[in-house]
């Protein structure tokens, strides 16, 4: 299988010590629909272009063994606002994606999951999703979290209404109630939060991405749009977050 015989780091990172790599790389992929007006296309040629693009980095990631978490921000629960056309267009893609990717994913030992609501995602995204998740369950690559009708807000509230019929039940005090409980109730529990936060497109926001999990990520942010975003710009984010000191609220070391 490729992924246990570890290839060879781009030189550009090959002398970075182990504990200067991110662990787990969270990305909100935005500016599709600019760069395809750029190229006078059609917004949707923008997501077209970005789901290769996807596969690219997907697979790079899957490639450098010390990352183990990849997290791509793919729908957030404010895009259902977008004209019915280009949702239409994006569910297609999934599924396309879904659909399509999965020998690779299998190839490369990637494990799928998916975080956010399931309520008003197609049925039949749903059904490749459930699909790839399954199928690839054992692997034990890397780990690629798919956020699909995602909000950060909306999964603090999904966290304290389990909590909340927790404590109904008579299975949680109140005042056990920690950041330990809150984070073991997010969909990502038991994964890492994210150490690098890439945004792609120049725009300095979180929109609602991983609210409680960046809590201290290192913000990388570029003006390429995500269809240009290449192998090249991935590896200049994690040089640039190898050089910095995170803190932690304490005193520089
Ligand atoms: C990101 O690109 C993809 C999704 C949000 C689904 P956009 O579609 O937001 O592209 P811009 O930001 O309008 O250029
Ligand atoms: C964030 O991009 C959501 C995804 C990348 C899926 P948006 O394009 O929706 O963000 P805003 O509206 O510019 O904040
Ligand atoms: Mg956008």
């Amino acid at each position: 299988m490729a992924a246990e015989s570890p290839a060879a780091l781009p030189a550009s990172l090959a002398d970075l010590p182990a504990e200067r790599w991110p662990r787990h790389i969270a990305i909100i992929m935005d500016g599709n629909g600019r760069w395809a007006q750029r190229q006078g296309l059609e917004r949707v040629a923008g997501h077209d272009r970005g789901g290769h693009v996807v596969r690219a980095i997907t697979r790079e990631c899957a490639r450098l063994a010390p990352i183990e978490q990849l997290t791509l921000y793919c729908l957030s629960s404010e895009n259902w606002k977008r004209p019915a056309e280009e949702l239409a267009f994006l569910m297609h893609l999934l599924e396309q994606y879904l659909v399509n990717e999965r020998p690779i994913m299998m190839e490369d030992n990637v494990r799928v999951r998916m975080i956010g609501r399931r309520e008003g995602i197609p049925d039949r995204v749903l059904y490749e999703l459930d699909k790839t998740v399954n199928l690839s369950a054992a692997n034990d690559g890397l780990q690629l979290n798919l956020a699909i009708n995602y909000g950060g807000r909306g999964e603090i509230v999904d966290a304290a209404t389990s909590l909340a019929y927790q404590v109904m039940a008579g299975q949680l005090s109140p005042g056990d109630i920690d950041e330990r409980s809150i984070a073991e109730h997010l969909y990502t529990a038991g994964r890492p939060d994210p150490d690098l936060l890439i945004r792609t497109a120049g725009e300095m926001r979180v929109s609602n991405f991983l609210l409680w999990q960046i809590s201290y990520a290192e913000i990388w942010v570029t003006d390429k749009a995500w269809p240009e975003f290449d192998e090249a710009t991935l590896h200049a984010a994690i040089r640039d977050y190898a050089g910095r000191e995170r803190r932690f609220g304490g005193l520089k070391r």
